[in-house]
């Protein structure tokens, strides 16, 4: 089954929308099957966002990510990266519409409240960098 990684970044945390955005989750159906509040390293932050460390907002993005404590997710389902894509919305707050939890609540393209995993690949990536093996757990849902 596919999965996908979710992270709520600093400003969602700080903001207290953990709780709204878990229940967007679990409304949807979406099966949560990893999740912890941490601190992210810098070294963690540098690798994950490796793909822009040439780009001109590298190290704020880093100092952003690494302020404050993050909630990191791992979500089942069929079709679950593109799903989560829709719920997150789009990375550009002009471009989020309402509905989308960036278009809800964010306003910047840096705290934008929430990162997904943008393709299967980059979500096998990020989960295996984030997450053991042992944190993600097998269940069913009742329905
Ligand atoms: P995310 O989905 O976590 O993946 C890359 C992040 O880079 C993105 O969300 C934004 O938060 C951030 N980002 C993209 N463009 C800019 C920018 N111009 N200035 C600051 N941060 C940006």
């Amino acid at each position: 089954m596919e999965k996908t990684f979710l992270m709520i970044k600093p400003d969602g945390v700080g903001r207290g929308l953990i709780g709204e955005i878990v229940k967007r989750i679990e409304n949807k159906g979406i099966k949560i099957v990893g999740a912890k509040l941490m601190t992210v390293s810098e070294e963690l932050a540098k690798t994950h966002y490796g793909e822009h460390s040439e780009k001109p907002f590298f190290g704020e993005l880093v100092d952003f990510i690494t302020s404050g404590p993050v909630f990191a997710m791992v979500l089942e389902g069929e079709n679950v990266v593109e799903i989560g894509r829709t719920l997150v919305g789009k990375t550009n707050p002009a471009e989020s519409t309402p509905g989308t939890i960036r278009g809800d609540f964010g306003m910047t393209v840096g705290k934008n409240i929430i990162h997904g995993s943008d393709s299967v690949a980059s979500a096998e990536k990020e989960i295996a960098l984030w997450f053991k093996e042992e944190e993600i757990l097998s269940y069913d849902l009742v329905t």
